[in-house]
């Protein structure tokens, strides 16, 4: 018998990313199919980019954001405990940030984050952030599957 029986959520439907992660748990490590979750500078990606068209080996999820300094850093956690692998922040170049200085905040929460994420036994490297800016659309490509490729070696999260 079960204390807690489990609620479903109301909008827990298969393609909702909940259902997507928790269907993951149990799976083999050749079964393992990296979740990335990315949140994109808007002022990084050049109109039409889609990093994430290409790779039908991990399940990717873009955010785009205004500017990273929009990034709450209670996001990348819930996508942590929501079972997503890796989480990416693609943020402009130093000096270029459209809000001035987004990126920098960014950057400042990300090194405060993988600290914190080291202390709860997650690998730091599973949070990675780069700099882009729009016509750097074949490095934010390669960028994005090299994480992947990453993620796939640490295996999923425990
Ligand atoms: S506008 Fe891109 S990081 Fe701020």
């Amino acid at each position: 018998m079960k204390l807690w029986p489990r609620i479903r959520r109301r909008d827990e439907g298969k393609d909702t990313l909940h259902y997507q992660m928790n269907n993951q748990r149990g799976k083999t490590m050749t079964d393992f199919e990296p979740k990335v979750m990315i949140f994109c500078c808007n002022w990084c990606l050049s109109a039409g980019t889609n990093p994430a068209g290409n790779l039908p080996k991990a399940k990717t999820k873009m955010i785009r954001t205004m500017c990273s300094g929009n990034v709450d850093p209670s996001f990348i956690v819930k996508a942590f405990a929501t079972g997503v692998d890796g989480v990416m922040l693609t943020v402009c170049h130093p000096g270029d940030c459209h809000y001035l200085s987004g990126n920098y905040q960014a950057m400042r929460r990300l090194m405060l984050l993988q600290d914190m994420l080291q202390q709860l036994g997650i690998e730091p490297e599973r949070l990675r952030m780069e700099w882009l800016s729009t016509n750097e659309g074949p490095k934010l490509q390669s960028v994005v599957n090299g994480f992947i490729g990453k993620i796939a070696e640490l295996g999923p999260v425990h």
